[in-house]
């Protein structure tokens, strides 16, 4: 069984969980798909190493869980970048899991676009290169003949873009529409409980659910950025983030919340694409569902997409992810398409 080989960038939440879950699947992997799939080069912030051989994974685990640097482990490189790093590695599959940058991209739109340029596939949850520049890197993919696979990149291990691309390949999707921001709901749902916002958000940024700065989630861009994902993906259409109208939960009262529940009605942040003519009206907003909405009844931890169609009908998933490893879940299932495509 020739090794598919694999270089993974980023270190952290996803990448050790996923390191982790390619220890705990390989001989699964083996037998359902005939395939070993082996890591032969890693890096983080500090440093990268690589042995052709594949590296073992156990010790990095230890090194990263011991709060170090690669940089410890022997031949570890240090002083280039990940984009530097993949210009010349002898591997099948690059798989991207740097901090998400919305700004540039970096240190990730590099990486992927010199392993696409180099004909190499790749899988990555990061939705900053997505965003900024789909259609390129969906173009350079193409031409290259090579995989672009990012269904974490999109609501972790709720396999929305899978649905759509895949599932939906040839409907009509009137309608999207999914809770896709897990913060907003988490806080939403306090708030239900008759948390008011501001307490409501600062228990959530005790628990590390929310950053320092909330705004990315809480002003709705976060969603804007997954719907971005969601139209160019599998809408098709060539999206950026002006092209969505987004309203965050900021302004939402307890009495919002309690005149909603009067109505039977629940709020939550709600991104949607809505088809009208041949083309789709993009939006990000709190929006009053009635409870017996499937999306209504997502409590906190809970994320949900709804797709209607023209002749699948309506398609309802949801998830409940409390912690990163359904993400790397869904990185590992990309990695297996690639390689089982492969010959
Ligand atoms: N966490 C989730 O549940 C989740 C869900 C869906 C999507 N995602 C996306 O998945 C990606 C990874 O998330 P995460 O939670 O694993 O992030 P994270 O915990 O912050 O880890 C990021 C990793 O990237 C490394 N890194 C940072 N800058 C780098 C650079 N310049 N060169 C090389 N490596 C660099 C870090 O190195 P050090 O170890 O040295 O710091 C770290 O190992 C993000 O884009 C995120 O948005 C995450």
């Amino acid at each position: 069984m020739h090794p598919t080989r694999l270089a993974i960038v980023g270190l952290g939440n996803v990448g050790l969980r996923l390191l982790e879950l390619l220890r705990l699947k390989r001989d699964t992997i083996r037998t359902r798909f005939e395939r070993d799939l082996l890591v032969v080069g890693v890096c983080d912030s500090a440093a990268s190493v690589h042995d052709a051989q594949g590296l073992d994974i156990s010790t990095i685990l230890d090194v990263k869980r011991s709060k170090q640097s690669i940089a410890h482990l022997p031949n570890a490189r240090t002083n280039t970048t990940p984009a530097e790093w993949l210009a010349h590695l002898d591997i099948d599959i690059v798989v991207e899991l740097t901090p998400t940058n919305l700004k540039t991209g970096e240190p990730g739109l590099s990486a992927i676009r010199t392993a696409l340029a180099r004909k190499l596939s790749v899988v990555t949850a990061n939705k900053g290169p997505l965003v900024l520049a789909y259609s390129e890197l969906a173009t350079l993919a193409r031409q290259n003949g090579v995989a672009l696979l990012h269904s974490a990149a999109v609501t972790g291990g709720l396999p929305t873009l899978n649905i759509g691309t895949r599932d939906l390949a040839v409907t009509t999707i009137e309608r999207v529409e999914g809770i896709l921001n897990g913060t907003t709901n988490y806080i939403l749902s306090r708030m239900a409980q008759g948390q008011a916002y501001d307490e409501a958000l600062k228990h959530t940024q005790e628990i590390g659910m929310a950053e320092a700065d909330p705004s990315l989630d809480v002003d709705g861009w976060d969603a804007a950025n997954k719907l971005v994902i969601i139209a160019n993906a599998v809408l098709r259409r060539p999206t950026t983030l002006k092209d969505v109208t987004v309203e965050g939960i900021r302004h939402i009262t307890l009495d919002d919340i309690r005149d909603a529940q009067e109505h039977r009605q629940t709020i939550k942040l709600i991104a949607s694409a809505e088809r009208i003519g041949k083309d789709y009206n993009l939006t990000v907003r709190p929006t009053r569902l009635d409870q017996s909405h499937p999306l209504a009844r997502l409590g906190a931890g809970m994320m949900g997409v709804i797709y209607e169609t023209d002749i699948n009908g309506t398609i309802f998933a949801a998830i409940q992810e409390d912690d990163p490893y359904p993400t790397a879940a869904a990185v590992l299932r990309d990695i297996v398409q690639i390689a089982t495509q492969r010959a």
